[in-house]
């Protein structure tokens, strides 16, 4: 790795303890009213967004001044191999609409590796943490995915209004088609984050932010689970695909989305 181990244990607990208190920014505001836009179609902003990643950066840079930030809301801040990833409010609209769905995920990579993740959701009272090579955890939990057949399987099926509409309705299809349950709860980071606990087994967009699902694809890798290649083909910087699951619905969730095959062929046809 890039950075020293030392290092990288500076920055885990910083993560955790920014992640932590960036949770309860945002609960602070989930409780009054404040102001909520639309960036485009179905795509919320709301000024607690812009609050806490401020936040965030303030409290990182005064720490790690050298680290580079790429975020939701700031977009792209200094450059270097040590980069912090970040989503200040994810589940936005669903935070817009008084629903408490919604969480806080912060990524760190070190170089082209990903080495740690965190994701608060607030409302929960839940804190989940990952490091490279070192496990998954649910507060104090081990994380461990949960592998089921294909029937028994519960997949969640991120929307955006950035892939057509048909795209999505086509892919909720053969998915149903494999006999496998479909769900959208409106948060790819915590949707990433259940599959990692074992809550649900497979979390599959077609297209879905770096900061949306970094922190979510490291602790499912380090939950026991797979994840297709989502920072290939530039996805730290215009996003991509996602697909991650237990081991053993990898065959088949491969098959009935095209996210992670080889010949990516049906991934085009479908969106
Ligand atoms: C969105 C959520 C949603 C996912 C979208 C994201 P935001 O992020 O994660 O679940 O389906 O692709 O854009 O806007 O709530 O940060």
């Amino acid at each position: 790795m890039i950075i020293r181990s030392e290092e990288l244990d500076e920055r885990e607990e910083a993560l955790i303890a920014v992640t932590r208190d960036a949770g309860e920014l945002a609960r602070d505001f989930f409780s009054k009213p404040i102001e909520v836009k639309l960036k485009g179609k179905q795509d919320y902003i709301t000024e607690a967004d812009g609050e806490v990643e401020r936040m965030i950066v303030a409290r990182l840079k005064a720490r790690f001044p050298q680290d580079a930030f790429l975020g939701e809301e700031g977009g792209n801040q200094g450059s270097g191999p040590a980069l912090w990833v970040i989503d200040p409010i994810d589940g936005t609209a669903n935070f817009a609409h008084g629903i408490p769905h919604f969480c806080v995920s912060i990524a760190f990579m070190a170089g082209t590796e990903l080495a740690l993740g965190a994701i608060a959701a607030p409302m929960y009272g839940e804190l989940y943490r990952a490091r490279l090579g070192r496990g998954a955890f649910l507060n104090d939990r081990a994380m461990r995915v949960a592998d089921a057949g294909i029937k028994q399987a519960v997949v969640e099926l991120g929307w955006s209004s950035r892939r057509p509409v048909r795209a999505y309705t086509a892919l909720v299809e053969r998915i149903l088609a494999t006999g496998a349950t479909f769900l959208r709860a409106g948060s790819g980071a915590l949707g990433l984050a259940y599959v990692a606990a074992g809550r649900t087994h497979g979390y599959c967009e077609l297209h879905i932010n770096s900061w949306d699902t970094l922190a979510g694809l490291l602790m499912v890798r380090e939950a026991g689970g797979w994840t297709n290649d989502f920072l290939g083909s530039d996805g730290l910087t215009r996003g991509n695909a996602v697909l991650a699951c237990a081991p053993g619905l990898k065959e088949a969730l491969v098959a009935a989305t095209g996210v992670g095959q080889v010949n990516e062929k049906l991934e085009r046809r479908i969106s």
